[in-house]
């Protein structure tokens, strides 16, 4: 080949390249914008990201944050909705290791469950469906309770808590509602007994 001729090819193959490259970044952009994860998917990233917890220096906030972006991706759509039954709460867990667990809970309308904590828990509560109140407390240094969030959740909308924030919460449900709860932990024996309920 001449040189004239492969200054040509080499002009058009940059060309291309040129034409190309935007429409790759688009593209890589545009999957990662639409990428959702299955339920298996989901589990999966949840556990390894889990797996990385529980050390002295775990940064709860960043941990939540962190479900939070997967849950974000999580097709919501996709996930079976437990029904929801006349006056009462219903609690299915989905999954349930030592380390995490994830529950689903349907609410009738007007349903409530009264302020408690969540003794050295995480909690990433998801609306699955309908409209939540949540109600977040703290305690004051004499052991009151201060509210310190007052929120309602629609449908794919987050609450969260960590073992020193937000840690004590009630729940109403607005409408009939189902919501998903990811405890990491999860509750056990221990922290079954340990929980404290405050009041109505
Ligand atoms: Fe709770």
């Amino acid at each position: 080949m001449k040189r004239r001729e492969t200054l040509d090819v080499a002009r058009n193959s940059l060309a291309s390249l040129m034409i190309g490259l935007p429409l790759c970044i688009w593209n890589t952009e545009f999957a990662c914008a639409v990428q959702s994860l299955t339920w298996p998917e989901f589990i999966t990233r949840l556990t390894k990201l889990v797996s990385s917890q529980f050390s002295s220096d775990w940064n709860q906030d960043s941990y939540v944050d962190s479900v939070c972006r997967k849950i974000a991706l999580l097709d919501l759509d996709g996930l079976p909705l437990s029904p929801i039954k006349q006056g009462r709460i219903e609690f299915q867990s989905l999954y349930k290791v030592n380390s995490f667990e994830v529950t689903q809970i349907a609410f009738d309308q007007g349903c409530r469950i009264p302020p408690h904590n969540h003794p050295g828990m995480t909690g990433v509560l998801t609306c699955l469906s309908g409209k939540l109140r949540v109600i977040n407390y703290e305690l004051t240094s004499e052991g009151q309770l201060k509210q310190v969030a007052d929120v309602v959740l629609r449908q794919s909308e987050v609450s969260v808590l960590t073992a020193n924030k937000h840690n004590i919460h009630q729940v109403i449900a607005v409408t009939p509602c189902v919501v998903m709860d990811i405890f990491t932990p999860p509750y056990n024996t221990e922290r079954e007994r340990k929980t404290k309920w405050y009041g109505n």
